[in-house]
C-alpha cells in the first residue's frame, strides 16, 4: 500500500467520505464552511485513491476537538484510522508553545471506544464527562 497524507480536502472528498460510513449529510455550503474554520484537515490516499480523513476545530489555544475521523470501509482495519488520529495529534502538539497545555475533546461514536484509547484517548481524566447537545433549524 503507498498511503499519503494530504492536508486538505475538497467539499465533494469529505462527502464521499461520509457517505462511505453512512453518516448524515450535510449541505455543500454547511461542509464548505466547516472544512474553512477547520483547524487542521487531513485526507488520506491509498494508491492515490482515497481512503479516510480526519480534522480539528478548535482556538489554536486551550481546547480543541477531533471530528470527522473516518475511514471508507474498503480500508478499514489496516491501520489508517490511527494513522490519521496521530497525524492530528502532532499537528496540534506542533502548535502547543512550551509551558503551555491543550486540551483534546473527543466524541466516540459506540463501538469504536477501543479505537481511540488505543490511539491513547482516556476516559474521565481529571473528573471530565462530556455532555452533548444537537440543535437544529
Ligand atoms: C473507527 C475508524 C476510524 C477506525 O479506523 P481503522 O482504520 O479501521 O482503524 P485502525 O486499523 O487504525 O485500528 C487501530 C487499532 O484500533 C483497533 N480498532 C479499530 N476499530 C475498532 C473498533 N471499532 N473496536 C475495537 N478496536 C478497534 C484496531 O484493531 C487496531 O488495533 P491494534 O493497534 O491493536 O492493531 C473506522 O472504522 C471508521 O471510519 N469507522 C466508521 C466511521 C466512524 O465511526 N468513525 C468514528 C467516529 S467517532
Amino acid at each position: 500500500m503507498n498511503i499519503k497524507i494530504e492536508n486538505s480536502i475538497s467539499v465533494d472528498e469529505f462527502l464521499e467520505l461520509i457517505e462511505s460510513v453512512g453518516w448524515k449529510l450535510y449541505s455543500r455550503k454547511q461542509v464548505e464552511k466547516a472544512l474553512k474554520n477547520s483547524m487542521y484537515v487531513v485526507k488520506v490516499l491509498v494508491d492515490n485513491k482515497l481512503a479516510g480523513m480526519g480534522r480539528v476545530v478548535g482556538d489554536y489555544s486551550i481546547v480543541c476537538m477531533l471530528s470527522d475521523i473516518c475511514v471508507m470501509p474498503e480500508y478499514q482495519g489496516k491501520g489508517i484510522g490511527k494513522l490519521i488520529v496521530n497525524k492530528l495529534r502532532e499537528l496540534i502538539i506542533d502548535n502547543v508553545l512550551d509551558g503551555e497545555k491543550m486540551q483534546i475533546e473527543l466524541t466516540p461514536t459506540a463501538g469504536n471506544e477501543i479505537f481511540y484509547q488505543k490511539c491513547g484517548f482516556k476516559y474521565n481524566p481529571d473528573k471530565v464527562t462530556g455532555m452533548y447537545l444537537w440543535v437544529e433549524k
